[in-house]
């Protein structure tokens, strides 16, 4: 196994583990002969701390992967980069939260977190939580103002998401096709802007399952039920040099990050 193949099976792994509904997806897709070839993987993280992107980008690069080009969510407080693999069709997309320019209220739930982190070494980018799990107090606390925080704040680093790499699909080459099995397997999609957001034009459409609902135990409030992760569906489209865009769209992105947004609700 190569160390890129390595990365890629422990990240599955780790993301099935919280989403069940992926892997049966997953299986979905293969029942029915499909060869199923990621497009991208999401990780989250925080900026201004011990694994900002600028610290964990060394074990991208390291993987083979080169820098393609940075991206600003404004309204979420984001900020991403997506690498591009020249031996592989995954892109990586990383974000991470500027969490100092949340709330105070926020941000005092956040601090303690970052000081449990430390510099070396480096956390890996499937470390998971490497700090003690918020109270759900605090945790809706977040999920009130940043989904984002949130989801980060009990899920540490990880796969967000996987995303299945449309064009390379044989019997359903078109998003509008994956919609419609998935739909018709009764799968819930992300509806926030539309099923599938983007345009052609954008060079870019995108879908994705609304995350997987899942019990965690919370030291001030037992079991909870909360989100964990999505699965997306990506068709890209060719450029003018005949090459398919490789990049993301934010306004679309900016919906997408919507699917881990049920909370506490199921
Ligand atoms: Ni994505």
């Amino acid at each position: 196994m190569t160390a890129l193949s390595n990365f890629y099976h422990e990240l599955w792994q780790q993301y099935i583990s919280i989403s069940p509904q992926a892997l049966a997806i997953h299986h979905l897709f293969e029942s029915e002969g499909e060869p199923l070839v990621n497009d991208h993987v999401a990780f989250r993280t925080f900026a201004n701390s011990n694994i900002s992107i600028d610290l964990l980008e060394d074990q991208i690069l390291v993987l083979g992967y080169e820098y393609l080009d940075s991206y600003h969510f404004e309204n979420k407080k984001l900020d991403a980069r997506c690498y591009v693999h020249p031996d592989s069709p995954t892109k990586i997309f990383i974000s991470e939260l500027q969490w100092n320019t949340l709330s105070e209220v926020a941000q005092k739930i956040i601090k303690p977190i970052i000081q449990q982190i430390t510099t070396s070494p480096v956390a890996r980018l499937n470390a998971g939580r490497i700090w003690k799990i918020p109270t759900y107090r605090d945790y809706l606390t977040l999920l009130d103002e940043s989904e984002y925080a949130a989801w980060l704040s009990v899920w540490g680093l990880r796969a967000n998401h996987f995303t299945i790499f449309v064009n390379y699909l044989k019997k359903y080459p078109k998003l509008s096709e994956v919609v419609n099995l998935i739909q018709r397997h009764r799968y819930e999609l992300n509806s926030v802007g539309g099923v599938i957001k983007g345009t052609e034009a954008d060079l870019l459409i995108q879908s994705s399952t609304m995350a997987d609902i899942v019990a965690v135990n919370f030291s001030d409030a037992g079991e909870q039920l909360i989100s964990s992760c999505y699965y997306e569906f990506a068709q890209r489209f060719e450029q003018q040099d005949g090459t398919l865009y490789q990049g993301f769209v934010t306004n679309s992105a900016d919906k997408i990050f919507e699917s881990t947004h049920c909370g506490a609700k199921i």
